[in-house]
């Protein structure tokens, strides 16, 4: 029996065609994936609305999904529809108001030479209760530091895609910030500019403006950073995209990150780690506190997420 601590209220598992009980799930240890990381995921989040649950912006993610495979080289054994149908299923058959949906692609038992030619691809579907992913502080605000390693460079692959592998990075920049006391790492790009977090986009506003970067700053092109971006410009908030420095980091306004895991959440305090330790220096954001457009932000982000906001309906997929 595999425990459910940290996916609370998970119970079935869609795998190829079939629901299976969470404790059922199983692959081969001699899956391509488990060697080398050949996988593609989506995080997508499911609310609950006035109306039932809906699930936010289904078919960015799934089209996104679908780059994702592109790039790996994958046959997807399912269709765009297909996968969005599943989606739903998997929601219903947790039974879950609100939760977090984990699509996956992934090269399965068969070879294990680099090129998986004789490995299937295989997907699986699970959805799971997740609050705050920064956990309590996401409320106040968190500290971060600014981690030794650069990002990887967008000139190395396709930043649109998100790919299992990839993501090794990402949990050595977390496990370092996490061990140094930090709630988060952020990376800088190659050419020293700000980049982004292990799975979060980031913005920050300087004098009333909203600024964020772009793939050419080796960020992946978040579908929460795109809808903040619209959300802001229909409130009449300027932005503007554009690389940003670390000086225009730590003399920000105020600074958030972004992304379905994190939603909106305020950073407050920023650790420079990336330059020799007698020149490490902690930066406080602003106030200290969070900020007024990242609260304004918030408020309306949660609104259109449970389906208060008629004006966005098209982002939502309704569970029926
Ligand atoms: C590296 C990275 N950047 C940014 C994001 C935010 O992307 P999205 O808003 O599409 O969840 C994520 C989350 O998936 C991520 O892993």
């Amino acid at each position: 029996m595999f425990e459910t601590t940290y996916f609370p209220k998970a119970k079935k598992i869609w795998h190829m065609g079939e629901f299976l009980d969470w404790s059922d799930s199983m692959i081969h240890s001699q899956s391509h994936v488990i060697h080398y990381g050949n996988s593609v995921f989506e995080g997508i989040r499911a609310y609950k609305t006035s109306d039932g649950t809906a699930v936010f912006r289904l078919q960015d993610h799934i089209d996104r999904f679908f780059v994702s495979a592109e790039v790996l080289g994958m046959e997807v054994p399912f269709s765009n529809e297909e996968i969005i149908q599943i989606v739903i299923e998997v929601m219903k058959e947790n039974k879950l108001e609100s939760a977090y949906i984990r699509p996956l692609l992934f090269y399965s038992y068969g070879n294990l030479g680099l090129v998986p030619k004789a490995s299937p691809v295989e997907l699986v579907v699970s959805a799971w209760e997740w609050g705050a992913y920064l956990g309590e502080k996401a409320e106040t605000g968190v500290n971060v530091c600014i981690l030794p390693w650069k990002r990887i460079h967008h000139s190395q692959f396709n930043m649109k895609a998100k790919l299992g592998g990839l993501y090794t990075l990402s949990t050595i920049g977390g496990i370092y910030a996490r061990n140094k006391g930090y709630d988060e790492g952020l990376y800088l790009n190659i050419e020293g500019r700000v980049s982004e977090g292990p799975g979060e986009n980031l913005f920050i506003v300087k004098n009333g403006v909203l600024i964020t970067n772009d793939v050419t700053e080796s960020v992946l092109r978040g579908i929460t950073r795109e809808s903040i971006l619209t959300i802001a410009e229909d409130q009449g908030i300027s932005t503007s995209i554009n690389p940003i420095t670390k000086q225009d980091l730590f003399q920000a306004d105020e600074v958030f990150f972004c992304g379905t895991a994190v939603e909106i959440t305020s950073v407050v305090k920023v650790a420079d780690e990336s330059v020799p330790e007698e020149e490490r220096e902690e930066y406080t954001i602003g106030s200290g506190k969070k900020g007024p457009v990242t609260e304004r932000l918030t408020k309306i982000y949660h609104e259109i997420v449970c389906g208060k906001v008629p004006q966005y309906a098209s982002w939502l997929t309704d569970v029926k």
